[in-house]
């Protein structure tokens, strides 16, 4: 692999990388604002520059410059070396590149930070971004001294609404046009562009046109400061309160890499971020993904019930047992769910089997609208971990309402709250011996006679298989909300009323048995370098 020098350290490249990309696969940040992996390269921000050291044999090139001479007390024409934006320069085998050992790079880097804060508000307080916002870490990593300009700033608007999701504030706005890229590029909606010109200018929307596609929250997420906000996320959190766990979204079948950022103390999930993974969403997310965590807090059932009555843990388990012990093997049935992960629905499989089960069935959540750019029609995160686990004998859930009818279901047990097809949701009241093991209100949760409140994906480990057949892992964020279980847990508590054996004690050996030889290995880990 061709190799060059970024202050005497060797870095590997890919050939056509960029001298920015190699260093940040490296786990080297050189400043920049405007450079998006994920995106073209518009350099113009400057604050990227770095020194190219000449091959040997060959002048450097040299700009004519005017220096303040100290001594004389004059500007005096100088020569100093033309620095050179590494997001746009192409890394070359035994190219020699100084970044932070070079003081032109430094007063350049101090310039251009001097420059990006003339007219800025510096209203850190009250901005959503502080804490995570790139004007903030530079100034003290490269520039650290006072504003020199006393004079009024620019003004210009503020709390500019773009469409149903994002608000624009100009004055903090550096024009690195991320946003009008991200809309352009990864949405395919050229909505967003650049109007006037020097300290006038302003990002604006088309005429005639709201900021309303798909992925206008990755417009917000790209911002590198405080422009751009999410309505949904604006003034709720100060993001050094928050913490990160690395989940999976459950949207759809995708399974975009994600973070859950949540606050500790009250155990609120506040907002999703995307999480770099070239084999998946690279790096980005949907904005029904993005606004998804909402329903880890939304229309939760939170405690045991038994016919809609709330009761204690106990006296919910025990009736669950009798209901399920009262009807036999043949009529007992089983509904997995594609929005539980792996875990929840082997552990099901497992109780199905211990009371010798014929009947497997599955449902999930109905389909939505689907794109050739991340978003599945298949709105479940697990339908291909299902089949996978049930070795593809689990049947729709139309095939389940056509067993009812018949009268071959005695006895139901199932995991989730949605149902693929509304119709059916009648059809389930018939059976008269149904559980469910459920996050959320809804059909199944109506429909059955004792209710045990799951936990949602936030609050316990789990893993799911997208739709290319990737494996992917979902760590816990926050604590079972209310007096939900993780699914997995309440069967095993099941089990044990109805002296049945699983073949599994721990959470571990659920999930190490939970990859059967039929789901495909883990991916790769996700190349460093996210933002
Ligand atoms: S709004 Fe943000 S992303 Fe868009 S140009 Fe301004 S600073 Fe860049
Ligand atoms: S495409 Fe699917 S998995 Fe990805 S963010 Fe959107 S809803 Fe989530
Ligand atoms: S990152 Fe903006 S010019 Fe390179």
């Amino acid at each position: 692999m061709p190799t060059f020098k970024i202050d005497d350290r060797e870095i590997p490249f890919e050939p056509g990388e960029t001298i920015i990309r190699a260093a940040q696969k490296a786990g080297i940040d050189i400043p920049h604002y405007c450079w998006h992996a994920g995106l073209s390269v518009a350099a113009n921000c400057r604050m990227c520059l770095v020194e190219l050291m000449p091959p040997p044999g060959r002048p450097a090139l040299l700009l004519d410059v005017l220096a303040w001479d100290k001594d004389k007390q004059e500007y005096l024409p100088q020569k100093k070396p033309k620095l050179v934006p590494s997001c746009q320069q192409a890394a070359a085998d035994g190219m020699v590149v100084k970044s932070q050992t070079s003081e032109h790079v430094d007063t350049a880097r101090a310039a251009v930070q001097e420059l990006l804060l003339l007219n800025h508000p510096v209203d850190c307080p009250i901005c959503d971004q502080a804490g995570e916002c790139r004007l903030q870490d530079y100034w003290l990593e490269h520039q650290a001294s006072k504003k020199r300009m006393h004079d009024e700033p620019v003004h210009k608007p503020k709390g500019v609404v773009f469409g149903p999701t994002i608000v624009y504030d100009a004055e903090r706005c550096i024009m690195c046009t991320r946003c009008v890229r991200v809309s352009a590029e990864l949405a395919k909606d050229p909505v967003l562009s650049m109007r006037e010109r020097g300290n006038l200018n302003e990002i604006t929307v088309a005429p005639g046109r709201q900021l309303d596609h798909d992925y206008t929250l990755m417009t917000e997420y790209v911002c590198p400061v405080g422009a751009l906000t999410s309505s949904d996320f604006r003034f709720k959190a100060r993001v050094w309160f928050l913490r990160s766990a690395r989940s999976t979204c459950v949207g759809c079948a995708t399974g975009c890499s994600s973070f859950s950022d949540f606050d500790p103390r009250n155990q609120k999930v506040y907002r999703y971020r995307p999480r770099e993974n070239e084999a998946v969403n690279k790096f980005w997310m949907c904005d029904e993904g993005m606004l998804d965590y909402q329903r880890i807090h939304q229309h939760r059932v939170l405690a045991p019930l038994i016919q809609g009555e709330s009761v204690s843990d106990s006296a919910a388990l025990e009736r669950a047992a009798e209901l399920v012990k009262a009807a036999s093997p043949q009529k007992t049935a089983i509904l997995l769910s594609a929005e539980h992960s792996n875990e929840d629905n082997l552990a099901l499989l497992d109780l199905g089997k211990a009371l010798g089960a014929l009947q497997i069935f599955y449902t999930g959540r109905a389909p939505g609208k689907g794109d050739d750019i991340l978003m599945s029609e298949d709105k479940n995160p697990n339908v291909a971990g299902v089949l996978a686990l049930s070795g593809g004998r689990a049947k729709p859930l139309a095939d389940l309402a056509s067993a009812i009818k018949d009268g071959k279901v005695g006895a139901l047990v199932a995991l989730g709250s949605a149902i693929g097809n509304p119709n059916d949701a009648g059809v389930l009241k018939e059976v008269r011996n149904f559980v469910a093991l459920s996050t959320h209100e809804g059909p199944i949760a109506s429909a059955a006679a004792v209710v045990l409140p799951a936990s949602s994906w936030a609050e316990a480990d789990g893993t799911f298989v997208n739709r290319q057949g990737l494996w992917q892992e979902s760590d816990r964020a926050i604590n079972p909300q209310g007096k939900s279980r993780p699914a997995f847990r309440w069967v095993q508590e099941l089990a044990k009323l109805l002296s049945l054996s699983l073949p599994w004690k721990k959470a571990s050996e659920l999930r190490a048995l939970s990859q059967g030889p039929s789901l495909s290995a883990p991916p790769p880990a996700a190349p460093v370098g996210g933002e």
